[in-house]
């Protein structure tokens, strides 16, 4: 479960106080290195640092082999902790290194970013992406312990925190009317740290609670996947172009077009679905998409783990707070949401 904490060095000094660590590996990426390491006190115990390339493009089986070979280097043994301070790339890839090293050895989150704090920190989601493909290899293994220091979002660029804004809708879609509406009331033309703060709480409640009742995602969990079967197409579509796009404007347009489908195809009000793409099409413009580029896009989305064989799989809703996870839809339906998507 995550921790807000108001002091990052006492969190941490706790938590190792009550085990018995040989020592302790930060890893960083070259941003975090600069704007979050200086944070972090000495510990009791020695600490090595490793340093990764920043960019989701970093996430892979060569960047974490030399994660690896750094933890040899180092003489890391099953004792020692590793602790992730950065995005969702170092703890996605912080997380794996530890859960394969020597079979595994703890690690704890320290996530940096908004998109972080909300999701990748939280539920033990590790892996690296390969062949183009996200997240395509990885392991589930849930973090001893994770600590949000709220102070790091200020180091953050705008679009940075929007992205991770999205993560926050997609809770609220999967909570209730009166959460969603408190969500799209959040002014980002004048952001305030202090308004986010109870969303962010509440996000974090609502994430907890659904990964505690599937820690291995079998079932209620898939929920969390709202969005990110088209999310995760364009993500993967726009890296393989060179033009990588933040994962959460990437999953907001996935939420537009789930809500789309959802209408059609699960009976949501349309009031949601109008109420939501205003929202999202004002904080994050549009997708640069054309009808060219469907088929490449719907072949991503029938790589996408949920999917099996020829189906593509989604999870939609009947209403606010009411998922439907595998939902298998045709074709002429996910090609409508893209063109809802661009003009609709
Ligand atoms: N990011 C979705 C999950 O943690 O299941």
């Amino acid at each position: 479960m995550s921790i807000i904490t108001e002091d990052i060095n006492a969190s941490i000094q706790q938590f190792i106080a009550t085990q018995k660590y040989d020592g302790a590996i930060i890893i960083t990426d070259e941003n975090t290195k600069i704007y979050c390491r200086p944070i972090i006190e000495s510990l009791d115990i020695p600490i090595h640092d490793i340093c990764i390339p920043v960019g989701e493009e970093k996430k892979s089986v060569q960047t974490l082999v030399s994660v690896w070979e750094q933890m040899e280097q180092i003489g890391a043994s099953r004792h020692s902790l590793m602790l992730c301070l950065g995005g969702g790339v170092v703890s996605d890839l912080g997380g794996m290194a530890a859960a394969c090293y020597k079979r595994g050895i703890d690690c704890v989150n320290i996530p940096t970013t908004l998109l972080s704090m909300i999701d990748a920190s939280a539920g033990g989601k590790t892996g690296v992406n390969f062949l183009g493909l996200k997240n395509e290899i990885g392991l589930i293994r849930q973090p001893k312990a994770i600590f949000l220091y709220l102070p790091y979002l200020k180091t953050l660029p705008q679009a940075e925190m929007r992205s991770g804004y999205a993560e926050m809708l997609k809770h609220a879609l999967l909570t209730n009317r009166k959460v969603l509406a408190l969500h799209l009331l959040y002014n980002w033309a004048e952001p305030d740290l202090r308004a986010l703060n109870p969303l962010i709480e509440e996000s974090l409640r609502v994430k907890g609670e659904i990964v505690s009742q599937d820690p291995h995602d079998h079932g209620p969990r898939k929920a969390l996947n709202l969005g990110h079967t088209f999310g995760h197409a364009f993500e993967e579509y726009f890296l393989q172009k060179s033009a990588p796009l933040p994962h959460g404007y990437c999953v907001a347009w996935g939420l537009v077009a789930a809500l789309y489908a959802s209408a059609i195809v699960t009976g949501l009000q349309t009031d949601v679905l109008h109420q939501v793409a205003h929202y999202i099409f004002e904080l994050y413009g549009r997708p640069e998409i054309l009808c060219r580029d469907y088929d490449a896009l719907y072949k991503l989305m029938e790589h996408d783990k949920k999917s099996t064989g020829q189906e593509v799989r989604f999870v939609l809703l009947e209403d606010v707070g009411r998922p439907q996870i595998d939902v298998v839809l045709e074709k002429n339906c996910i090609f409508e949401a893209l063109d809802f998507l661009r003009e609709g």
